[in-house]
């Protein structure tokens, strides 16, 4: 067992179906708290660092114009094993290989355009919930 924190990001082509509530939904009902929460639009840029992980992927270039295409909806969530656990949640990178029930399995189109983000570990997630939180009031 680690880590209480994770991070998510319902990405844009899920934003623009109109799954906002439904993931959400999905989120609570596995038993995490919603501790921060905002609509918002990354920049290229933004994206760009976001993913700098990425930045030698072939699918690089890609993956930024997506992810600045439109609204996001980016959350700090917490429970026991949140890392872990919520990586199952969400399912495969690839919706194709997702788990059935998965949010990925239910709302993914693409390897590309899949839904949701989750982080890859409890230090990530500590990184990523501070690259889009820095300047707010955590309530926990
Ligand atoms: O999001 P996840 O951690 O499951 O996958 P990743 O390997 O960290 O890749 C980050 C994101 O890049 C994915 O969620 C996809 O949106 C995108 N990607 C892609 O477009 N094509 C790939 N072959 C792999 C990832
Ligand atoms: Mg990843």
């Amino acid at each position: 067992m680690s880590g209480k924190t994770t991070f998510t990001m319902i990405k844009p082509d899920a934003v623009k179906a109109g799954n906002i509530g439904n993931i959400l939904q999905m989120i609570n009902a596995a038993g995490y708290q919603i501790i921060a929460l905002k609509l918002t639009k990354l920049s290229p840029e933004k994206a760009g660092q976001f993913y700098a992980i990425h930045k030698d992927r072939p699918f690089y270039q890609e993956l930024v114009e997506f992810m600045s295409s439109g609204p996001i909806v980016a959350a700090i969530l917490k429970k026991s094993n949140a890392v872990e656990d919520f990586r199952k949640l969400i399912g495969s990178t690839n919706p194709a290989d997702a788990a059935e029930g998965t949010i990925r399995a239910l709302y993914a189109s693409s390897i590309g355009e899949n839904a949701i983000h989750g982080s890859d570990s409890d230090e990530n997630a500590q990184i990523e919930a501070a690259f889009h939180f820095a300047q707010t009031q955590i309530f926990e």
